[in-house]
Order: C-alpha cells, then sequence, then structure tokens
C-alpha cells in the first residue's frame, strides 16, 4: 500500500512553473530520497503533499487522504520538519517536546512516556532540562526530529533536516530515520548529501520543476554502462579536465576530489588513448582506470 502518491502535481507562481508535472508513490517503511538543486521544486512538492499550499493541477494522497480536500487530515497523519524548523530557544528540551506534544494534542495521559521515549531515541538523556538555545547543531536537529514525531506520524517529511550538521551527527540523525523506518514510518527526505541519499531505499531526482529519475541508489548506478566511466589520476588537474573535453571519445569530464572522472564511449583501447593523449602534452599520468559510477556521478551526469 502507498502511504504518499503524487500524480501529476504541478504547480505555478504566476507564469513560473516550480513543479512540473510530478508523479511518484512512497510505499509504508520507505525511506525516499529527493534530490536536485537549489530551486528545482523540492520544498514545494512538499508542502503541497503536506497540504500547506494548493496544486495548481494535479492531486495526491497522503494517508489515504486527498491533499486537495482533506489537507487538515493530511496534516494530523504526518510529521513535518521543515527547512526552517523552529524550536523554543528559551524552552528546554522537555518543554520544547511537550509544547509539541500539546500542538498535536497527543492524549494527557500518553504524554510523558511518549517524551520520554523520545528524549531516549534523539539520546538526549541528562541534557532534556537544557535550555535548547544552549544546545548544538547535531542535538538540535535531533530534537526537532522528535518533536516533528511526537504524535506518532505513519508519514514523516524532512526537508534539508541535516544541513550543516558534522558527520557523526548526521549518522546519529540516520540512526533515527532508520529506527522509524523499520517500524513501518515512511520517511519523505530532501538532502544534498550523496551518502545520505546512498541509504534510501529509493532516490527520486528532480531538476527545473521536473522529475527525471526515481529509482533505488544500485539500479541508478547500474544503468549506466561498464567501462563508460574512467577515473583519472594526473597532474595538472586543470589543463587535464581542459584537453579530454576536446578528444574523440569523451563526452563529460568534471572534477572529483583531486581527481577528474571522464564519461567515454567505452571501447577496449580507451583508458590507453586517454593517457597518451595526457602523456603527449607532458602531463603526469598516475592511473586510468575503469570504475563503476558513484550515485554523484549519475546525477551530475543526469543533470548536464
Ligand atoms: N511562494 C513562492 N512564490 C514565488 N516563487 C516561489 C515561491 N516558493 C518557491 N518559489 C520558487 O519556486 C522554485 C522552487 O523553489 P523550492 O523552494 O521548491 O526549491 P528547492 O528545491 O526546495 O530548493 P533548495 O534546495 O534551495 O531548498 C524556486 O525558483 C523558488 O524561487
Ligand atoms: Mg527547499
Amino acid at each position: 500500500m502507498y502511504t504518499v502518491e503524487a500524480i501529476n502535481l504541478t504547480k505555478k507562481f504566476g507564469e513560473f512553473t516550480a513543479v512540473n508535472d510530478v508523479s511518484f508513490q512512497v510505499r509504508r517503511g520507505e525511506i525516499f530520497a529527493f534530490l536536485g538543486p537549489n530551486g528545482c521544486g523540492k520544498t514545494t512538492t512538499i508542502r503541497m503533499l503536506c497540504g500547506i499550499i494548493v496544486p495548481t493541477s494535479g492531486s495526491g494522497r497522503v494517508a489515504g487522504f486527498d491533499i486537495r480536500t482533506e489537507s487538515d487530515r493530511v496534516k494530523e497523519h504526518i510529521g513535518y520538519m521543515s527547512q526552517r524548523f523552529s524550536l523554543y530557544e528559551e524552552l528546554t528540551a522537555r518543554e520544547n517536546l511537550e509544547f509539541y506534544a500539546g500542538v498535536y494534542q497527543v492524549p494527557q495521559a500518553k504524554r510523558q512516556p511518549r517524551i520520554d521515549d523520545l528524549i531516549a531515541m534523539a539520546g538526549l538523556e541528562g541534557r532534556d532540562g537544557e535550555l535548547t538555545t544552549n544546545l548544538s547543531g547535531g542535538w538540535r536537529q535531533r530534537l526537532a526530529l522528535a518533536c516533528s514525531i511526537v504524535h506518532s506520524p505513519p508519514i514523516l517529511f524532512l526537508d534539508e533536516p541535516t544541513a550543516g550538521v558534522d558527520p557523526v551527527s548526521r549518522r546519529r540523525f540516520w540512526d533515527m530515520i532508520y529506527e522509524l523506518s523499520e517500524d513501518g514510518v515512511s520517511v519523505f527526505v530532501t538532502t544534498h548529501y550523496m551518502d545520505e541519499a546512498e541509504h534510501a531505499h529509493r532516490v527520486s531526482l528532480m531538476s527545473a520543476g521536473r522529475l527525471i529519475a526515481c529509482e533505488s541508489p544500485e539500479s541508478l548506478k547500474g544503468s549506466s554502462i561498464p567501462g563508460s566511466l574512467l577515473e583519472v589520476e594526473c597532474d595538472p588537474v586543470v589543463p587535464a579536465l581542459e584537453l579530454l573535453t576536446a578528444i574523440e571519445g569523451v563526452k563529460e569530464v568534471a572534477v572529483y576530489g583531486s581527481l577528474l572522472h571522464v564519461v567515454v564511449e567505452p571501447s577496449e583501447d580507451r583508458p590507453a588513448q586517454v593517457r597518451e593523449a595526457l602523456e603527449s602534452h607532458g602531463m603526469d599520468v598516475r592511473r586510468v582506470e575503469a570504475i563503476r559510477p558513484s550515485l554523484e556521478d549519475v546525477f551530475i551526469s543526469a543533470l548536464s
């Protein structure tokens, strides 16, 4: 059964189309990552699904409710951590949870045990009496997540929840996401971090309002042809990039840390040709090797 369904969703702001004919489904317990450049329409899509803004055309169902006609019911059944989530700075961590338990009308008898569970889940034991303003980024993010699920929603929308958070804190945040997913919660999450997208069950990529891919990370990476991506370690990098862009059989070149990733028309002697082209211009070539693409390669290729 699908918990989130978008059918030809479109949103226009005046003449500008922010979301253009987007359709997808999310299953129970699925972690669905939503990726794409700044301004491509991720937040707008989430806001339509959460019943906050009305689509210009198309439709959607969330937790079985129509996002147009039953937006109040939708809001009762979701957790939403927006890109600019708000915690009350002058309240303690526990008081924030109590506040949100009130907003979401968690029954009185259930509030304290639920809040205790969430404090444990967020790893906030012993710190729940601290003022929120004194908590650092990673703690705040986990507290915000805890606040957004205080009413135990079956569906969770997270809009760039880990932006600006250090890697260890991001890992701890994702441990919470896995736990929720194992309990059957559908998690719809936007991110700019490829390592996070690798850990989703399915990844969709948006570009200029359109959905251009929606598959598992494995199948996205597997869709490229073997031998079509070469990794090149050479010096100097930038002139090598310019040179390679111009040679036959090369489709795309991108800088990848201190390396180059070169998309080529696959052929057995392609690595040797690339090496020869660089060496004939006096460049120091340490390695040319066919590799399997990472998710980042797939996306850069899809977006260029
Ligand atoms: N209320 C609005 N009125 C006019 N234009 C808007 C409005 N909301 C969003 N937009 C525009 O729609 C486009 C999509 O915005 P959106 O916030 O959905 O992008 P995003 O993918 O979430 O980007 P980011 O990664 O930066 O968060 C942008 O060009 C934005 O300027
Ligand atoms: Mg956004």
